[in-house]
């Protein structure tokens, strides 16, 4: 069977990024988890070269895990429908008619749901996916001449690679709470856009400010506080700059290709950076009973994310059980 590679073409896709996460990735990893899923790039890479036991993959967008789990789940009948997308589109006088009838459709969470987003992610400009206010997928119909609809072999091998993998509808911060030391968490948020015409932040109906950057990097820290390896990648911003500057945070900066931007222009290189959370181990190992043996460090007296003072007797921004985890370290 073939190496899986990414079904879906999506926005911030990370192939061209993939040797320097291998790379910052370890080589053993118990549980992998990857919180902005998109397209999994990194997913597919590891898994191919076996480093983790487990996989935890998640996304805010429902119909986007619905797609990988009727993969996992379901591949016959979605390569059959598929197929029957792709014979119709190729056939039709008109193509772009074709398309927006299916666009039309509210993507559902089921096999036919999958089939669509996958059909229109196939079709439509520059494999975007974007949607309005109302969370209605709305990209034009692409100039393709022939795209491949139903790759049929990638789809078995995605679907063989996804097998035994938890995936979840969840924000970031949720699906990795549980991730310790051995665990490797990569976040690949909806960067701080460059400038106006690459404001590309559109993938689900909320939008991902300046606060979800803040709250991502606090997750960050504190799960990297928690033992677990910790990357993101991130747009070469100043915003971002300065929101990973704390010593807790380890920041390079790569060049990468853009290929999605209104602008033909702004298409082309661009600086991202690559940051890595300081794994300080903390809570370096724990009893029967989930109660930690290190005696814990406080958080920061000051933390610059927050802009104010905060301290020990605070947590960080985690979720709930990071909480009570954090508040166990205390007494
Ligand atoms: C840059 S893309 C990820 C690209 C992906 N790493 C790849 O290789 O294709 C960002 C993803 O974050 C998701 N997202 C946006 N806000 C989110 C949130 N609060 N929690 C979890 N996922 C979110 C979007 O649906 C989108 O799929």
């Amino acid at each position: 069977m073939s190496r899986a590679r990414p079904f879906l073409k999506w926005a911030g896709g990370k192939t061209s990024l993939l040797p320097q996460l291998l790379e910052l990735a370890p080589a053993q990893i118990n549980t992998y988890y990857e919180p902005f899923l998109g397209g999994g790039a990194l997913f597919f890479a590891l898994q191919a070269e076996g480093r983790f036991q487990r996989a935890v993959l998640s996304d805010l967008n429902r119909e986007l895990i619905n797609a990988y789990t009727q993969v996992r789940d379901n591949v016959d009948a979605l390569i059959r429908a598929l197929s029957v997308h792709q014979r119709k589109y190729r056939a039709a006088d008109d193509r772009a008619e074709y398309y927006y009838n299916i666009r039309r459709k509210r993507l559902t969470c089921s096999l036919g749901g999958a089939a669509n987003l996958i059909f229109l992610n196939k079709t439509c400009f520059n494999g975007l996916y974007r949607v309005n206010s109302q969370g209605r997928f709305n990209v034009p119909h692409g100039r393709y001449a022939n795209p491949t609809i139903c790759d049929e072999a990638n789809l078995r091998a995605a679907s063989a690679a996804l097998q035994g993998v938890e995936l979840r509808v969840a924000d970031f911060c949720a699906a990795p709470s549980r991730a310790r030391q051995g665990d490797f968490v990569y976040f690949d948020p909806p960067y701080v856009p460059l400038s106006t015409t690459s404001n590309f932040t559109s993938y689900t109906a909320s939008d991902f400010g300046i606060p979800e950057q803040r709250r991502l990097a606090l997750t960050a820290a504190g799960l990297a506080r928690f033992g677990a390896k910790v990357v993101l990648s991130n747009s070469g911003h100043p915003d971002i700059k300065r929101l990973y500057t704390s010593k807790e945070f380890v920041l390079s900066t790569v060049s990468a290709p853009r290929m999605i931007n209104a602008d033909a222009a702004e298409r082309g290189g661009v600086e991202e950076h690559v940051i890595r959370a300081q794994a300080e181990l903390v809570f370096t190992s724990w009893n029967a009973r989930g109660g930690q043996v290190a005696e814990p460090r406080p958080f920061l007296k000051r933390h610059p994310l927050l802009g104010r003072r905060r301290t020990a007797t605070r947590p960080p921004a985690l979720p709930a059980r990071s909480r009570s985890l954090w508040r166990a370290s205390k007494r």
